[in-house]
């Protein structure tokens, strides 16, 4: 009964003042507790140049903080009002500490996009004008365009049944919460003023499946009610991880093996993502090696994996850049063979982990960055006994 009363107060207030595209995280807490709390986590909510050092370190050396244009916007803090509406008019605006700059990409930056507009530099998210609307996906309901919460009572008024949420009406017939395609309204591409796309998810190469997606991936089932209102075993995650928050739920999309041959060994890493394992030119992967013989251990020289942006064939910082000047990331469902000249003897014990650095040391000393966003986090570890 208490909940009832409760939910007929939130029912009230949002019917009166609707659910703002710049609404806080929070208001979505108290009945979604577990999701808000994975979503504090993740680097959605610390995308603004507030919470993220490297995003803020990368915006104090762009051209276009002089101009005063933090275009960035558009895709680190949607959920700043002021911040969008100067993209909006092309009106000079420089990013402000406040609480709407740190909910960084909020619930409704992604619960209210109803269609992405495809274009350059980069596409547009275009969200819902329907003040109570808020999408998702549910296969069972998907021919529900407009779910809005009821109560009804069953046997003779002893039993009352709700259904729907008291906050917000749900729209689950949006095939971009389907099939992954919500998240490309930021994360396809974005190119420069010379044309050149710094980053570039290449989906149309190995376009995202209903079976197989951004989503899938990226927020797997996890044990809790996605609700305090009704039960359910399990909600997606909404912490996203990847290769700063949590590298390791992803490493099963990896598999590495080993051949012995006659000039040495070769590792084969897979990829099974439908995106190069790493998309952002400031990471950099890196293979390690290393063999136990007799006690001793023998470590190989380590194998980088890296995107280089340039100009003139030197490397250029994004803005500046009009071409790639080599690019050894491991693609989208590749199978990479990586050979060493080092003879395997039966009983040696080989390690191979593979992983990555969040920025280069060159990168840390340059924009004055904490070294610790320089050091190696592994992906994936295998051990081989060579018989
Ligand atoms: C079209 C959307 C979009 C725009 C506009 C955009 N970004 Fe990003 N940015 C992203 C996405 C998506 C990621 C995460 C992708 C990845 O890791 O590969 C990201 C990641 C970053 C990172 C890496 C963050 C980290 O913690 O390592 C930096 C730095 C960055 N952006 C800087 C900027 C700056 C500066 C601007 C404005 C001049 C900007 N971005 C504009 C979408 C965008
Ligand atoms: C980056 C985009 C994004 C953000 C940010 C985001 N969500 Fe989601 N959320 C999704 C997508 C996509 C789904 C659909 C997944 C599915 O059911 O297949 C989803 C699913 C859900 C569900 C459905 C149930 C379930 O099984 O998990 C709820 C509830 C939810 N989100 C609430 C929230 C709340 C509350 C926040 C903020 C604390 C939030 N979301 C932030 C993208 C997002
Ligand atoms: C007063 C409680 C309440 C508040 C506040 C609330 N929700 Fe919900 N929400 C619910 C309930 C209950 C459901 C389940 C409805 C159903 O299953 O019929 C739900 C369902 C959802 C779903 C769809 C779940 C699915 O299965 O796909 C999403 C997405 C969602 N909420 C997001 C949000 C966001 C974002 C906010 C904040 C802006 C928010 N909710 C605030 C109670 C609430
Ligand atoms: C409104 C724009 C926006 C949308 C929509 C969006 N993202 Fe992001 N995403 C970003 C930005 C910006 C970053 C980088 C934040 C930073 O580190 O500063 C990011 C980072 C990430 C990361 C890297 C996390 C890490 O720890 O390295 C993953 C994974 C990710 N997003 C997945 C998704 C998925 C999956 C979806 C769709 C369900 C999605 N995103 C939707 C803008 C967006
Ligand atoms: C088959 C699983 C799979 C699918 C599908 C998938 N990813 Fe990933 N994603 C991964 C793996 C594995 C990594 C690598 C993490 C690492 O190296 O630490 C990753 C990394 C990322 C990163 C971090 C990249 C960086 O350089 O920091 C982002 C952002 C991301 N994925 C977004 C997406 C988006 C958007 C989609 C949908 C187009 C998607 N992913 C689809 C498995 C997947």
């Amino acid at each position: 009964m208490k909940t009832l009363l409760i939910s007929t107060a939130v029912l009230l207030t949002t019917q009166l003042f609707g659910l703002s595209n710049f609404q806080s995280s929070k208001t979505c807490q108290k009945c979604h507790p577990l999701i808000y709390k994975e979503h504090q986590s993740s680097q959605h909510k610390k995308a603004s140049i507030f919470t993220d050092p490297i995003h803020k370190a990368v915006w104090d050396a762009h051209p276009l903080k002089k101009k005063e244009l933090y275009k960035c916007a558009k895709c680190h803090t949607p959920n700043n009002k002021e911040a969008m509406a100067a993209l909006k008019e092309h009106k000079k605006y420089l990013p402000q500490d406040n609480s709407a700059s740190r909910e960084g990409i909020s619930c409704v930056s992604c619960h209210k996009i109803e269609s992405i507009k495809h274009g350059e530099p980069s596409n547009t998210n275009i969200l819902t004008k329907d003040a109570k609307k808020l999408f998702s996906a549910r296969k069972s309901e998907k021919d529900q365009k407009d779910k809005k919460f009821q109560l009804s009572s069953e046997f003779f008024g002893l039993v009352t049944k709700k259904s729907g949420s008291p906050y917000h009406d749900i729209d689950f017939s949006n095939e971009l919460f389907y099939n992954g395609n919500v998240c490309m309204g930021c994360h396809s591409h974005k190119e420069n003023a010379h044309k050149l796309k710094v980053c570039d998810t290449k989906l149309q190469e190995h376009p995202n499946t209903p079976k197989e997606n951004c989503i899938t991936c990226h927020m797997p089932k996890v044990k809790g009610s996605f609700t305090t209102m009704y039960d359910s075993k399990t909600h997606r995650y909404h912490g996203f991880s990847g290769s700063i928050h949590q590298p390791q739920m992803l490493a099963k999309y990896v598999t590495i093996t080993m051949q012995k041959n006659a000039t040495g060994f070769d590792v084969l890493i897979t990829n099974k993502a439908n995106h190069a394992l790493l998309l952002h030119p400031m990471r950099i992967g890196e293979l390690q090696v290393s063999i136990e013989r007799n006690g001793k251990t023998t470590t190989l020289k380590p194998v980088k994996f890296v995107r280089v942006l340039g100009k003139a064939n030197h490397p250029a910082p994004p803005w500046v850049a009009d071409k790639i000047l080599k690019n050894t990331q491991i693609q989208a469902k590749e199978q990479r063979k990586i050979h060493f000249d080092y003879t395997l003897q039966k009983g040696d014990k080989l390690s191979v982990a593979l992983g990555h650095h969040i920025i280069s040391t060159k990168v840390a000393k340059k924009f004055g960055l904490d070294k610790d966003l320089t050091k190696f986090i592994l992906l994936k570890e295998e051990h081989f006994d060579v018989k």
